[in-house]
């Protein structure tokens, strides 16, 4: 490992823009399996760092403590960038508008900048009607970008035929060893942005991979800020995950360095493929 203390300067993060008006902030927080306290602080302090993308959901049970921490950062709403998603139960029109007004009753907040299907769950065969509830919230003006997570692109077909709103924003599973190079090509071709969940590989190993360290010693970063640099560089909006406060700034200082061609290519090599991923196609996958 590098003997330099790790560089955590952050300026403002950047933003790409979305399909419907709104910009996305190139890095951001993802908050499971945070709860309580620990939740609360970790949002705080990175707000206070200058994180401005939240990411959480219904599922991970902390929208209350997520919402604690953004009202007292003392950062203005109107630079955060907030995001939740709501589950299969919720996958009807009017499912999805008792979802977001739920969300922000526990949040404490007016509105959210991003609400999303959490998983397609095809077993069920409602995230057709999930994907009009969205595109309602978006009409009504009450949101400001909607997104599906953990959607193939034949999902992605059927809820763009059945509305011809296309998703600002789609998570998937997606690291540099889960490089997801299929469905990204579909996002670019329609314009969605892609996000990362567990984009540093968080038990997989993929931080003590000797590639990735390698790479980290050569360029004095740490292994981390490797891989969230591999993401930004290529457009993808990682959500690493952290609690620890130095490793919170850390994620963050990503912005003033670059990958080479040559660096890409050695990584390009810990692909596993698309099967590699999890299967949001399977019933027991998704909630
Ligand atoms: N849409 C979905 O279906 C879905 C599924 C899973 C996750 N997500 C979202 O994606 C987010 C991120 O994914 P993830 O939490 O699975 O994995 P991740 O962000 O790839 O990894 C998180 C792990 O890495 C550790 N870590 C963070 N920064 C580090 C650093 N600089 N150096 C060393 N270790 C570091 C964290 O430790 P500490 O906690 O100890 O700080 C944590 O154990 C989640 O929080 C959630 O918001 C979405």
């Amino acid at each position: 490992m590098t003997t330099k203390p790790i560089d955590t300067t952050v300026s403002e993060v950047p933003r790409l823009k979305l399909l419907h008006g709104h910009a996305i902030p190139r890095m951001g927080l993802g908050t499971w399996p945070m709860v309580e306290d620990e939740c609360e602080t970790a949002v705080r302090f990175a707000l206070q760092s200058g994180y401005r993308l939240i990411d959480t959901a219904f599922q991970y049970g902390n929208e209350e403590a997520v919402g604690r921490g953004i009202r007292t950062a003392g950062v203005p709403r109107s630079e955060l960038f907030i995001s939740s998603k709501f589950n299969k139960e919720s996958h009807s029109v009017d499912g999805v508008q008792r979802a977001y007004d739920e969300s922000l009753r526990k949040f404490g907040l007016d509105h959210l900048d991003m609400f999303m299907c959490h998983w397609p769950v095809p077993s069920l065969g409602k995230y057709v009607d999930a994907w009009k509830g969205l595109v309602k919230l978006l009409e009504e003006g009450r949101v400001n970008a909607i997104g599906v997570s953990n959607f193939k692109p034949a999902h992605l077909k059927e809820i763009i035929d059945a509305t011809g709103v296309v998703p600002d924003v789609n998570q998937i599973q997606l690291s540099p060893d889960l490089a997801r190079r299929e469905p990204r090509a579909v996002h670019k071709l329609l314009g969605t942005v892609t996000e990362a969940w567990s984009p540093i590989g968080r038990s997989s190993g993929l931080r003590t991979n000797p590639t990735i360290v390698h790479i980290a010693q050569r360029l004095e970063k740490s292994p981390a800020q490797v891989l969230l640099r591999w993401h930004v560089q290529q457009d993808i909006v990682p959500i690493p995950q952290a609690s620890n406060p130095l490793w919170l700034r850390e994620n963050l200082a990503v912005f003033d360095f670059s990958l080479s061609a040559e660096e890409m290519a050695e990584i390009r090599r810990l692909d596993k493929g698309e099967e590699a991923a999890r299967d949001s196609d399977l019933p027991e996958n998704g909630h």
